[in-house]
């Protein structure tokens, strides 16, 4: 089997449609990432899938995560990786993160799939504002809200399609999932949260939408993908058709 592509800074890519899903976040982060050398904390960082790359590239990573499953694994992802030192897991929330994690200490804080299952976004938000410095940066990844109605309608769900469409925020379709977020939605609450959002990606815009066998089995289909999202990933008209949002934003001085 042929090694993993590499990339930019010498870490391994994901293979298929996993980098088609990440690629558009990797290539804002790795912008961010290689400008310094950064205390960083991965918020809901889970095994750390995002964590452990950024150790690769030299950063001190810190992951806060409720789940003892998830630290074990983001341990033994570090050893296999050989960043065990530049790793740290610590069992905790969103809630108790100024509880472990000193106000202004952190340069850049990744908060990915985590804010669509707090109760209070705002009141989240604004607690990371106080973990970083005056500056930093916040990579925040979010569920987009008018993809979830196009993914029941493709899947056959036409009803609850519907259902979302008009009750986005309430219902039993609403509840059974994490919330979501439009474009103008989430940068609105970093301003009210003290942050200056100064980019949004649209994030798996195709690869959701596509049989694996058109992605996995094609020679060259993968990388081709890859390319699709990147050419849209920051064109605002995409950013309805995208199943997340990237945004990067600063926190205000
Ligand atoms: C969808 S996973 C995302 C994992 C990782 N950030 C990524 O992008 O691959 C959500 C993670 O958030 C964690 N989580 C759930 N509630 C949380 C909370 N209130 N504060 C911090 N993390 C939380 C879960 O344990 C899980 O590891």
């Amino acid at each position: 089997m042929p090694p993993p592509d590499p990339q930019p800074g010498g870490h391994r890519s994901p293979q298929g449609r996993t980098a088609a899903r990440n690629s558009v976040v990797w290539d804002a982060l790795l912008e961010v990432l290689r400008e310094t050398t950064a205390a960083v904390l991965d918020i809901g960082g889970g095994t750390g899938g995002f964590a452990v790359r950024v150790a690769e590239l030299g950063h001190q990573v810190t992951v806060i995560d409720p789940s003892p499953d998830a630290l074990a694994a983001l341990a033994r992802r570090a050893e296999e990786s050989g960043v065990r030192d530049l790793v740290t897991g610590q069992q905790g929330d969103l809630a108790s993160l100024l509880d472990l994690v000193a106000e202004g200490s952190t340069d850049i804080v990744l908060c990915h799939g985590v804010l669509g299952v707090v109760d209070d976004p705002a009141a989240a938000l604004t607690t990371i504002a106080r973990a970083l410095r005056p500056g930093g940066t916040l990579s925040l990844l979010v569920g987009q809200r008018h993809a979830a109605v196009v993914a029941r309608a493709m899947s056959g769900h036409f009803v609850s399609a519907k259902e979302l469409l008009e009750h986005p925020d309430e219902g039993a379709e609403a509840a059974a999932s994490p919330r979501r977020f439009t474009a103008d939605q989430i940068v609105a609450v970093l301003d009210e949260s003290g942050f200056d959002t100064t980019a949004v990606h649209a994030v798996r815009v195709f690869a959701d939408l596509l049989p694996g066998s058109l992605v996995d089995l094609e020679p060259g289909a993968s990388q081709a993908l890859v390319e699709l999202e990147r050419a849209v990933a920051e064109r605002p008209e995409y950013l309805t058709l995208a199943t997340q949002l990237h945004v990067l934003a600063a926190r205000r001085s």
